[in-house]
């Protein structure tokens, strides 16, 4: 079989790593990938979301199954793009992926079906909003409607910063036309558990529960980042929480999706905040996280790219979705100084024997040699029996890699074996 994945971070990296391990499959592209991911791949230089080229290079090369991994082609249909050309695909469709790209959208679906979520109000004139926060509760949230690079959520902790985020994203559009619409939402506190799951629009199954660590410094200290580690399971998601929220969250949005006509098929990804009045939905994401995958499908032992096909042909039922019992901890090595500005170029060195545990992100190859190109460079992971072991066994591999200006946490999981007791 010939594989296409759109994406080029490291959660395409640990996606093509699985897929590879099935024997029917012959050749991956990714489009674009990256340095570290053409060990693996047949990296291709089109755009993640240059949709029109994108099917045309399926058509050209006889793509037997797409995979469309990040969040911007899916809500610009490049599921339904490659679908109308014959090509069977991974990923929701776009009239299911705005359930991430709109937060108007899923916040009003559930209301609209009594799936638990903050409080909120939606504003789409910036004079009423601000009126709104002369008394709105605070600390509180607002956040831009549309995507914004994962960048579109403020937690304003004053009301004068609640204020400034809403000129910022309504007046100035910072995040152009995604602050056209803003949700203001109740600041909810408790810990946070990403579940990605598998759903064919008929059942939902859970894959193994994660953590991320999204601040830049240890200690969550620090700016926001795209992940700087994640492990998995997550020890807060025991399984009494777990059937609650397949009960009161995880049915109930599959239900809702196939009530307003938007079948949602692929990964659905429930950002969970779990409060002292029970789980409830911060954010869904139409895809898998990144770096969640990243200690995920290290741990799935059934075959990525069967259950994959399930969802496509709507056989999950009948599919058997099996994770190990164990640990997995993943650690980024980011450029120093990122998320703001940093220097890039750096010949990255990885030692054979740490190679497999490695999901490159932002590195280029310069000739043979591979090169930072990007804040968050790589990601480690190392699966063991226990958590304690994962991390320990990850950090020691982390330590093997090398590159000039390499920075990361030296906390990824400790929050984690400490909840565990
Ligand atoms: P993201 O949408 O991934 O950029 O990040 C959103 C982050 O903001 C979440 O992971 C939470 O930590 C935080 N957040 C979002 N909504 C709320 C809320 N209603 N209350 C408290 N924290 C929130
Ligand atoms: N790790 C969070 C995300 O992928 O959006």
């Amino acid at each position: 079989m010939k594989i296409l994945v759109v994406g080029g971070g490291g959660r395409e990296h640990a996606i093509i790593k699985k897929i590879k391990e099935n024997p029917q499959v012959e050749q991956i592209f990714a489009l674009p990938g990256n340095g570290g991911i053409a060990q693996d791949a047949t990296c291709v230089a089109i755009g993640a979301k240059e949709i029109d080229k994108i099917t045309a290079f399926a058509v050209e090369n006889g793509i037997d199954y797409a995979v469309v991994a990040p969040d911007d082609p899916l809500v610009l249909g490049c599921v339904d793009a490659l679908e109308e050309k014959g090509i069977p695909c991974f990923g929701p469709h776009a009239n299911a992926a705005i359930i991430e790209g709109s937060k108007v959208f899923s916040k009003n679906l559930m209301k609209k079906y009594g799936i638990p979520t903050a409080a909120y109000e939606v504003f789409d004139d910036c004079d009423k909003a601000l009126a709104y926060l002369e008394t709105a509760p605070i600390p509180t949230v607002i956040k831009a409607d549309g995507l914004a690079l994962g960048k579109g959520v403020i937690i304003a902790m004053t009301r004068e910063e609640a204020k400034a985020a809403v000129v910022s994203m309504m007046q100035d559009k910072q995040f152009g036309a995604s602050g056209d619409h803003v949700v203001v939402e109740e600041f909810l506190t408790g810990p946070e558990v990403s579940v990605l799951s598998f759903t064919d629009g008929k059942v939902v199954i859970p894959m193994v529960s994660s953590m991320d660590h999204k601040r830049a410094g240890d200690n969550d200290t620090g700016l926001n980042t795209g992940g700087m580690g994640t492990v998995a399971p997550n020890p807060y998601y025991t399984d009494a929480i777990a059937e609650e929220c397949m009960n009161s969250i995880f049915l109930p949005t599959i239900e809702a999706m196939n009530a307003e006509g938007r079948t949602f098929k692929g990964c659905l990804y429930f950002g969970l905040m779990l409060t002292d009045k029970g789980p409830k939905v911060i954010e869904y994401n139409c895809r898998f996280g990144d770096p969640e995958t990243q200690v995920v499908l290290p741990l799935l032992e059934s075959d990525l790219l069967t259950v994959m096909q399930a969802t496509t042909n709507g056989t999950l039922a009948e599919t058997p979705v099996k994770f190990s019992d164990g640990s997995a901890c993943c650690v980024i090595m980011a450029s120093k100084g990122y998320p703001q500005a940093y220097d890039k170029g750096f010949e990255i060195s990885i030692p054979a024997a740490v190679a497999p545990h490695v999901y490159v992100a932002g590195a280029e190859l310069k000739g043979e040699t591979l090169c930072t190109s990007g804040g968050r460079v790589l990601g480690v992971t190392a699966t063991a029996a226990t958590l304690a072991d994962a991390i320990d066994k990850a950090y020691g591999l982390t330590a093997q890699v090398q590159f000039d200006n390499a920075y990361y946490r030296r906390d990824i999981g400790a929050k984690a074996l400490k909840a565990k007791g």
